[in-house]
């Protein structure tokens, strides 16, 4: 029988990606990150995947840093390209693997998402003032409702992946009389979007990390 090199978890990245040479680079990182192993033990994840030709300077960084970047590639639910476009034209905030590592700061570890009204979906990290720049390019591979794999435009690196992301922008308001402290996530106003519409998928129950509660923030 031709099924013997899979997984416990059903699925293998490196497998998934393997039948695409135009992403050997991408897996070849995933696996000397260990974020294909990550990948391969989580039941329900989505992988934006990025051909040789983009993945830029990322193959060139330190592999703590180009980790960072990828495994905020790595989105803890499951989105393919039927579901993305059943987003509403709104931001819709996904959590990644980088925030569940516990190292993100403010709002590096999750991405946003829009469907956009010309029919495009696109992806930008979800700290303020991010652009949306990535491009849903089509789908590589899905094992509904375990893994999907995405080809997108372009590398998303959030500010200060590459590790000089300074946690006081300069724009942050002075704290409140009112609040006794300054708390740390007070600072942040979250998601600068409108508020998020219900979409039909269970997208708030991925683990989320001690960071900002950002998801769930009040509407403007
Ligand atoms: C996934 O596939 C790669 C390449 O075939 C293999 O080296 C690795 O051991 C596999 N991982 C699992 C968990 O099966
Ligand atoms: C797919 O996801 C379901 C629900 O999370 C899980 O119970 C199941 O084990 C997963 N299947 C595979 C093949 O990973």
């Amino acid at each position: 029988v031709l099924i013997s090199a899979i997984s416990v978890s059903g699925f293998n990245i490196t497998v998934l990606l393997g039948r695409y040479p135009e992403f050997s680079n991408f897996s070849d990182l995933l696996t000397r990150t260990q974020l294909a192993e990550e990948i391969n033990h989580r039941s329900t994840i989505t992988v934006l995947a990025v051909t040789n030709d983009k993945l830029g300077g990322v193959a060139g960084k330190p592999l703590d840093v180009a980790k960072r970047i990828l495994s905020n590639h790595v989105i803890l639910d499951y989105f393919d390209v039927l579901k993305l476009n059943k987003l509403k034209n709104t931001r819709t905030e996904v959590t990644t693997l980088y925030q569940a590592s516990g190292v993100a700061n403010d709002a590096q570890g999750f991405l946003d998402i829009v469907h956009k009204l010309d029919g495009s979906v696109v992806f930008g990290s979800a700290v303020r003032g991010s652009g949306l720049d990535c491009k849903l390019e089509g789908s590589v591979a899905s094992q509904p409702y375990n893994i999907s794999v995405l080809a997108v435009s372009q590398v998303i690196i959030a500010p200060g992946m590459d590790g000089t992301y300074s946690k006081a922008p300069a724009s942050a308001p002075p704290p409140k009389a009112n609040s006794p402290t300054a708390v740390p996530s007070a600072a942040s106003p979250a998601v600068d979007g409108p508020a998020l519409s219900p979409v039909s998928g269970p997208v708030a129950d991925a683990p989320v990390a001690d960071g900002p509660a950002a998801a769930d923030s009040p509407a403007d």
